[in-house]
């Protein structure tokens, strides 16, 4: 039985990863699992500076989820390369660097480190990003998104997914125009724009106002947007957005995605990944299913 899956020019050893901004930089998580039995790691979105984030509250839990507002808080590229990068690699196991541009010449800037630093599987471009002023604009219009894919892809020599926003009218649209910029993969969803309010208080519950909303309650909207792209583009697609155990997984292989990546279930389970691991075997097994490429986009509606 094998558990490996193929996503373009990457194999992973199996498909479940952890989403960027839901497991740190994978140190604050060592000594809750055994990291070398992921799939793959997408540590925290850097940026080129560092950025300081949004005033608190940061997250506030609300029903059936979690609803954040971080603003990108991270100590910029160098000390991304400087400090993280070691002990990332140090795990052996692939690595996508989720990275945020502010300018297409970010993209140069991405491109020239991480064309040259070695154990970086690949690039997760998030354009995505509800939090942050201007942090979704290349992601919901087509043509800012072929833009910035395109000068990605002119740039970087290793393979790279773009991250999609769930909040756009028609996201096969903005998928379509990602795979014409040159996108290896398309990683599906960011969270869903959402506001806490605080009606005692007349205050929104997070310090920014709004904020993205994750965890469980948004799996049916993730798994919508993964079938409507799985129908639009033909590279492969990493699903994200409400995955907290096997049956989710199985449900977003068979809607088209070839991984998967778990976020907020870590907060409330840090084991999740290695219990989906766990239990990965036994369905498939159930299932009479010996590789996973078997079942990928076999949904029928
Ligand atoms: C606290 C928090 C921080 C996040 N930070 C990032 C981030 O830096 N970059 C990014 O691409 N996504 C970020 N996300 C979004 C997740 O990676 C994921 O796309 C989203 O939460 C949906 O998956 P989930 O429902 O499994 O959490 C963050 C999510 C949460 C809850």
């Amino acid at each position: 039985m094998s558990l490996s899956v193929t996503l373009g020019k990457i194999t992973l050893p199996n498909p479940i990863l952890t989403a960027s901004g839901t497991f740190g930089y994978a140190r604050e998580a060592a000594k809750l699992l055994d990291l070398s039995r992921l799939g793959g790691i997408v540590p925290k979105t850097i940026t080129v500076e560092p950025r300081a984030g949004n005033k608190p509250p940061r997250t506030t839990e609300v029903t059936a989820g979690l609803l954040n507002a971080i603003g990108l808080d991270n100590d910029g590229l160098d000390d991304f390369i400087a400090h993280k990068l070691p002990y990332l690699r140090s795990i052996g196991r692939p690595i996508i660097v989720s990275v945020a541009a502010k300018k297409m010449d970010d993209c140069r800037i991405f491109a020239e480190r991480f064309n040259v630093e070695s154990g970086v599987t690949a690039i997760e471009l998030n354009v995505s990003c509800p939090n942050v002023s201007g942090g979704v604009d290349f992601g919901i219009d087509p043509i800012l998104c072929e833009k910035i894919t395109s000068e990605m892809r002119r740039r970087l020599t290793i393979p790279f997914s773009v991250k999609l926003s769930p909040n756009v009218t028609k996201i096969s649209d903005i998928a379509k125009a990602a795979e014409a910029g040159g996108a290896d993969m398309i990683s599906a969803v960011n969270t869903c724009y959402g506001l806490a309010v605080d009606w005692r208080r007349r205050r929104a519950r997070l310090g920014n106002g709004c904020g993205g909303f994750s965890g469980p309650a948004i799996k049916p909207i993730a798994l919508r947007c993964v079938w409507q792209i799985a129908q639009a583009v033909k590279i492969p697609i990493i699903g994200i957005g409400g995955i907290s155990n096997v049956d989710d997984v199985m449900d977003f292989l068979v809607a088209g995605a070839s991984a998967v990546q778990v976020g907020t279930a870590n907060f409330f389970n840090p084991k999740v990944t290695t219990e989906i691991l766990d239990e990965l075997p036994i369905v498939m097994e159930q299932a009479g299913i010996s590789d996973l490429s078997e079942i990928i986009g076999t949904l029928e509606l």
